[in-house]
């Protein structure tokens, strides 16, 4: 099989982007993000927070096909000064810090096949372009995309990555948030999973459990499944306000306590739904 040019690292640039080469993309890559989106669009209605849906819009993002990113950053970086660059694959930390930091996000620019539709070994750009993008439109959610890439920087040196690795984990891709009407999804992990969309709202098997900036830095998670435990913010504001202060002296304080499991729920939480567990203790039974 040739090389998808969308996933060619021949052609990277020191900084690991390469071009979108969006006159490239099939008719069958372009029929895979109408699917996705159709499904996602309809699934996330009163599921995802508002905003959310309204940048979808704002960013003129199309059930008929894969955005070109130079249309989307027309859009983008007007509104919150950020631009979608594009990218082979996983880019090493310390890059993708520099690139938020710098209010640029890497995007993948592969799109899954039609047999991958539910199952994704490594984020393509459905996930990121979907799932990421409509928030970098949101200004309060753009600061902290940037601010968390500057703190990701500062924590490259300091041995703290996999602290910041769960804050990012449990906020940017597996983030609930309480809104007048419920509780709503702000992660991209979940709002680009038709699964998990339902799982992570509706389903008893996972704790919820109110967001505290420790509790999180200390929480382990699951690459390989949906989540166990969700946490859940106030709102993008107090989100901010929570991971503000600087994290030299938290990094220090977490490091003389034990990591949390990602199934557990501690004393000091604040739960809002005690997971039945049901669900991965099932799975696990399965793969036994
Ligand atoms: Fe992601």
């Amino acid at each position: 099989m040739p090389i998808d040019i969308h996933r060619d690292t021949a052609t990277q640039r020191a900084d690991y982007t390469i071009d979108q080469n969006w006159d490239a993309y099939t008719a069958e890559e372009h029929a895979v993000w109408a699917t996705l989106f159709k499904r996602q669009v309809r699934l996330l209605k009163d599921r995802v927070v508002p905003v959310f849906l309204d940048h979808v819009d704002g960013l003129a993002m199309a059930g008929d096909g894969i955005p070109d990113f130079r249309r989307l950053n027309d859009i983008l970086h007007k509104a919150t000064g950020w631009t979608v660059v594009a990218v082979p694959g996983l880019v090493p930390d310390a890059t993708f810090f520099e690139q938020l930091a710098n209010r640029r996000f890497p995007s993948t620019c592969f799109i899954r096949t039609p047999e991958e539709l539910d199952y994704l070994e490594e984020p393509d750009t459905f996930h990121d372009v979907f799932g990421h993008v409509p928030l970098l439109l949101d200004p309060m959610f753009a600061d902290y995309m940037q601010e968390y890439g500057k703190g990701g920087l500062k924590a490259d040196g300091q041995g703290a990555l996999k602290r910041l690795a769960r804050l990012y984990w449990y906020t940017v891709e597996f983030g609930l948030t309480r809104t007048p009407d419920g509780l709503r999804i702000y992660g991209a992990g979940i709002a680009s999973s038709a699964g998990e969309t339902v799982f992570a709202l509706e389903d008893r098997s996972p704790n919820r459990v109110a967001f505290d900036l420790d509790r999180v830095m200390r929480t382990d998670y699951r690459i390989d499944d949906y989540q166990e435990t969700y946490f859940v913010i106030p709102g993008f504001r107090s989100l901010m306000k929570a991971t503000e202060a600087d994290f030299t002296p938290i990094y220090a304080r977490l490091d003389e306590l034990p990591d949390i499991p990602s199934d557990a729920v501690t004393d000091g939480d604040h739960v809002l739904n005690f997971g039945t567990g049901k669900y991965h203790r099932e799975r696990q039974r399965k793969t036994a």
